[in-house]
């Protein structure tokens, strides 16, 4: 075996790229505009947009004249090829019960929930919010939406009561589509328990329709609540596809904000659609008889471009699994690797580390010749665990894609191409054809080598539209105004490029963390913690984890009269899990009697981060308001994070 540090470049396995359809590196000369121009032609336009580009950054256009439908481009236009009986999604249960759809039945699945929608009033100027787990009728429901040119509000299914209902009544839905239960590590995860207890506070929901997912019988609240089984067997199976204009949206999709409260993220028609298919295309190279495998659930942006529009856009094969990674047991995904095929699989490297820690005995197990792909998204993966990824998993014979992107960007930025370029691994490798990423000194400089920060600076195609309810500027101030001499896009992400041009993503550096690939706004936390009675203030960090990539530690300031008490820990804890969901989880919580504050009252993030990790240099205290905090931090060091 070579020792890790020599196998610093990788290069893409040779009977790969003699087989891949994309393998010259002229793809990356390519003039930018004519690049997406010919991107979007491979799309089904039905008026094909006049011009490819036009406006200044933020404020562009992307194919502008141009009118399409969504689901005709995932379904429709596949019915008229061979891939007519080809699987669209392929899935398997957490109790092993599998579905196939061919590219026909989904259409015809898609055309009749489209009915129930238009039925039951979809209208295209709301949201329609979506809360279900990773079964084939989200995606369904997803592109039933797009058909009508209602734009869809995923909320991933593991989020709070609260969560769901903030994010309902932010986007005013009146519909809501969910489902009776789900299977997860063994037991019904209580969906629709959920959403009749968000309901419960007032809302802006009129009509609810619950899927049959359990063979449930939830209890119903007359006039509100159907049953999708029932609705379904009186509509009719097809469904004409509304036309919508490119810059037209195709769905919401909230996000966690450095500021605390979850922004909605809006995304268009055609230029997302452009990016997301042409960038599922090259990256994953796909070909005809893949069998395509993203693990992100569809609740988040990897689950909505790389799980459903990505791959049905490309006529490709979706492999979709419901449950847990280690349920019954830690061969799970081995296994359905090799029963189904799968040869292409997109996880993320929180997923990849659980792997390592599980043990190789457990991959060696199967039979995983059908990879010839790997990817990996969502935090940065280390060097050895790509490796382990690479020379386990991909046994040295799949090339590893380590892709970089946000909600935001909607499609992936950051990339090797398989059979292209040479692998670093750590390494997230070049801007994508098309896309101009830069790395800005705090001044707004270019730096050519060295570490600064992560910045867009050329339109893409599947730019955001923007945010939803913002009249005060608050999109283009975010992410637009960091610097004062260029107009650029502020990624949030620290990184370094190196001498052959190619980025290390470091991560966030702004309140943003990042646990298991969710982002999680820190003051999020924070504000649901102030809110109970005892705490007068609180204060979070992210310290690095060895699986999680990162956990929360709350530091807490007690009001007089209030005592810390393991009681009251656990009360903060499910205080927080209640608001969020369970990817909220904090590990550690610090009780101190006063933060680090800097002489305007500003706490001082940065030396609690340095406590909670245990370092003895915290760094320059002469900004310190109250040096005496440290003192009183240092006294509640917690035992084992
Ligand atoms: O910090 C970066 C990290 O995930 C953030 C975006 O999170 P979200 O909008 O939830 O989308 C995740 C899936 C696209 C980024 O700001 N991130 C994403 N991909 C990578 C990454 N960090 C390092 N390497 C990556 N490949």
């Amino acid at each position: 075996m070579v020792s890790n540090r020599k196998r610093s470049i990788i290069m893409p396995p040779q009977p790969f790229v003699a087989a891949a359809h994309i393998n010259d590196p002229m793809v990356y000369q390519q003039d930018a505009v004519d690049f997406w121009a010919a991107r979007a032609a491979e799309l089904s336009w039905t008026t094909p947009p006049k011009q490819t580009l036009s406006g200044e950054m933020p404020n562009c256009t992307w194919f502008s004249g141009g009118t399409l439908n969504a689901s005709y481009n995932c379904l429709d236009r596949h019915l008229k090829t061979h891939r007519k009986n080809k699987a669209a999604i392929i899935f398997e249960g957490e109790h092993g019960d599998t579905r196939v759809y061919t590219y026909k039945d989904l259409h015809r699945e898609v055309c009749r929930f489209a009915n129930v929608l238009k039925q039951m009033g979809a209208n295209r100027s709301e949201y329609i919010t979506i809360f279900m787990p990773m079964i084939p009728d989200t995606v369904i429901a997803m592109l039933a939406c797009a058909r009508l040119g209602v734009p869809h509000n995923v909320i991933f299914g593991g989020f709070s009561a609260q969560a769901l209902l903030e994010r309902i009544n932010d986007a005013g839905s009146k519909i809501l589509i969910t489902c009776d239960g789900a299977y997860r590590k063994g037991r019904i995860f209580p969906v629709i328990e959920n959403v009749n207890q968000a309901l419960e506070s007032e809302n802006t929901i009129e009509t609810v329709i619950i899927v049959d997912r359990i063979k449930g019988e939830p209890p119903l609240v007359y006039g509100r609540d159907h049953l999708y089984r029932s609705l379904r067997s009186n509509v009719a199976f097809d469904c004409p596809p509304v036309d919508v204009k490119a810059e037209d949206p195709l769905f919401l999709l909230y996000v966690s904000g450095p500021d605390g409260a979850p922004k909605g993220v809006l995304h268009s028609t055609g230029g997302y659609l452009t990016g997301v298919g042409a960038t599922h295309k090259y990256v994953f190279d796909i070909e005809e008889d893949d069998v395509y495998w993203c693990t992100a659930d569809v609740g988040w942006i990897s689950g909505h471009s790389y799980g459903v529009y990505g791959p049905l856009l490309n006529g490709a094969t979706i492999f979709m699994y419901e449950g847990a990674p280690d349920y019954p047991d830690k061969t799970r995904c081995w296994k359905l690797i090799e029963n189904h095929g799968i040869t292409i699989m997109y996880t993320t490297p929180t997923l990849i580390r659980s792997f390592i820690k599980w043990g190789e005995e457990f991959p060696q197990k199967h039979d995983l010749s059908s990879l010839r792909l790997l990817g990996s998204v969502g935090e940065p993966i280390s060097s050895d665990s790509w490796l382990w990824f690479y020379d386990v998993v991909g046994k040295g014979l799949c090339p590893i894609v380590d892709t970089w992107w946000q909600t935001e960007t909607g499609m992936i930025m950051l990339t090797t191409l398989p059979a292209v370029s040479p692998m670093k691994p750590g390494s997230t490798g070049k801007p994508f054809p098309g896309t101009m990423l830069e790395i800005f000194d705090e001044k707004g400089k270019t730096v050519t080598e060295g570490q600064g920060v992560l910045t867009i600076t050329q339109p893409w195609p599947s730019m955001p539209l923007g945010l939803l309810h913002d009249d005060g500027g608050l999109y283009e101030k975010t992410y637009w105004k960091r610097w004062k001499n260029r107009t650029a896009y502020y990624t949030g992400d620290g990184a370094r490029i190196d001498k052959d041009g190619y980025i290390w993503v470091g991560g966030r550096i702004d309140d943003v963390l990042n646990i298991s690939g969710h982002r999680l706004g820190i003051s999020e936390v924070e504000n649901c913690l102030t809110k109970h009675e005892a705490v007068a203030e609180a204060a979070c960090v992210g310290i690095p984890h060895d699986i999680k990539g990162q956990v929360l530690v709350a530091f807490i300031v007690l009001k007089d009269g209030y005592f810390a008490t393991r009681s009251l820990i656990e009360t903060l804890r499910s205080l927080v899990a209640e608001k969020i969901g369970a990817i909220a989880q904090i590990s550690e919580v610090i009780f101190t009697a006063e933060l680090p504050k800097t002489q305007t009252g500003k706490t001082v993030r940065r030396l609690l981060q340095a406590v909670a990790e245990g370092k003895d240099d915290v760094g320059d205290l002469s900004i310190l308001a109250n040096p005496g905090a440290l003192d009183s931090l240092r006294q509640f060091l917690p035992r084992s994070l």
